[in-house]
């Protein structure tokens, strides 16, 4: 049967969210330099609107590659760094990773641990989007836009097989 697509967060909704967590941000960091790091591809949307808003010095803005669910919609359990940072960049560095969504949180926690091995001065995590109901590993979001149910989330960067990331608002997809 055809999958169909049910609105869950609107163009707007976003947009507010996405300037509150850049005040936030802007609020903790007043003074210093940030390193943002998003996680591919999901978060590249996000990321785009969240600097522009964001008032803060941004030092630099990296990209981090992780193995994903493919063209399944349940997670592997597994999460791989495809391709990292090198550490003279995170070194001493105030750096926020920048999500799209929190699920099992192995993504997330994978990504963390990593960065947390090359020492950055701080490192927190800022995700759109938390679906906290198929957690497996406990993630502290520092900075969180909104909780979603268990459903399949996509648009604004969030694929299902790599389609629907163009999609302006936020969708379920339901069979
Ligand atoms: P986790 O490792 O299970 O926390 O999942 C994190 C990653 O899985 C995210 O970066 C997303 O790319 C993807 N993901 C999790 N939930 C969804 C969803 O509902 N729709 C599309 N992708 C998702
Ligand atoms: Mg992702």
């Amino acid at each position: 049967m055809k999958k169909q697509l049910v609105q869950l967060i609107s163009q707007e909704e976003i947009a507010v969210t996405v300037n509150r967590l850049a005040k936030e941000l802007d609020r903790d960091y007043e003074n210093r330099s940030l390193l943002l790091v998003g996680i591919l591809k999901g978060s590249f949307i996000f990321l785009a609107d969240l600097v522009r808003k964001i008032n803060t010095t941004i030092c630099n803005i990296e990209f981090i590659s992780i193995s994903s669910y493919g063209a399944s919609t349940v997670t592997s359990g597994q999460a791989t760094i495809i391709m990292g940072l090198p550490k003279e960049k995170v070194m001493g560095q105030d750096v926020i990773v920048v999500e799209d969504i929190v699920d099992t949180g192995i993504t997330t926690a994978t990504v963390l641990n990593y960065l947390k091995n090359y020492d950055p001065a701080s490192l927190r995590l800022c995700t759109l989007l938390n679906k906290p109901a198929r957690r497996q590993i406990p993630v502290t979001i520092d900075y969180l836009g909104f909780t979603v149910p268990d459903c399949f989330i996509v648009g604004y960067g969030i694929d299902f097989n790599q389609e629907y990331r163009q999609l302006p608002a936020i969708y379920a997809l339901e069979e």
